[in-house]
């Protein structure tokens, strides 16, 4: 795993914060919520298994609502905005209180909205075109997504060796059982996924299955950096 995060050149500040947080902790739960009072508690699900980020998709109308309170309730929860696909949709999400900005694709509108507004964006790419069109756009930290559709660990392993300064952070398709194995690629800085809130245990009120695959994730984090367990579950917690 990539030992730093490259900064974006645009917003040192939030940059810095995410990449501290990435070393910490180098997974990013996906989270969907459907009902905006459920995102409080995921949040502390989450940090109570070490993992004090997420990404709030904005695929429900609920997303806003729900970044807003995650970001006014949990403050140690670095909360940020998932599938943003347009400049206003980034907007609204920083307004809320966002602390970053994914995107499924590279949208030279969202990445320029992100830089005017100092959060740090991660669009998601794919191919070595889009990586080279997000690097002369002063991107070092990009989404590689769909991770395991799109080539899984030997494309990172081809893109990493030519781009040497890009770090990236596969999502889609990564789960407990492959977790390590992508950290494990040296251009990888921390992986993302929806395995961590399970809809059924978001909508039962479940938080505790959360937790426990939240701390089993802090684990395999552990144990990819080589530190281990406990000390990765105090550092995350
Ligand atoms: C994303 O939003 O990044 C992906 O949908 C997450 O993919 P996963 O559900 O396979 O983790």
């Amino acid at each position: 795993m990539a030992d730093r995060l490259a900064e974006d050149g645009r917003s040192p500040d939030d940059a810095s914060r995410l990449t501290a947080l990435l070393q910490l902790t180098p997974v990013v739960p996906v989270v969907v919520i459907d009902d905006a009072s459920r995102a409080v508690p995921v949040a502390r699900a989450l940090v109570a298994g070490g993992l004090p980020i997420m990404e709030i998709t904005l695929r429900t109308s609920t997303a806003i609502e729900a970044i807003g309170g995650v970001a006014a309730d949990v403050p140690e929860a670095h909360v940020g905005a998932g599938t943003v696909l347009s400049n206003e949709q980034a907007a609204k999400a920083v307004s809320a209180g966002a602390r970053f900005i994914v995107s499924p694709g590279l949208d030279e509108d969202v990445v320029s909205v992100a830089g005017e507004l100092s959060v740090p964006v991660m669009p998601g790419v794919t191919t070595p075109s889009e990586v080279q069109r997000a690097w002369n756009l002063g991107l070092r930290a990009l989404k590689y997504f769909p991770a395991s559709l799109a080539g899984g660990i030997p494309m990172l392993k081809a893109l990493g060796a030519v781009f040497r300064d890009v770090r990236f952070i596969p999502t889609g398709g990564i789960s407990a059982a492959n977790l390590c194995e992508y950290l494990e690629v040296p251009s990888v800085i921390a992986c993302g996924g929806s395995w961590l809130t399970p809809p059924d245990a978001i909508a039962g009120g479940d938080y505790a299955v959360i937790t426990r695959l939240a701390t089993e994730a802090v684990a395999i984090a552990g144990r990819a950096m080589g530190q281990p367990t406990t000390t990765a579950n105090q550092a995350g917690g």
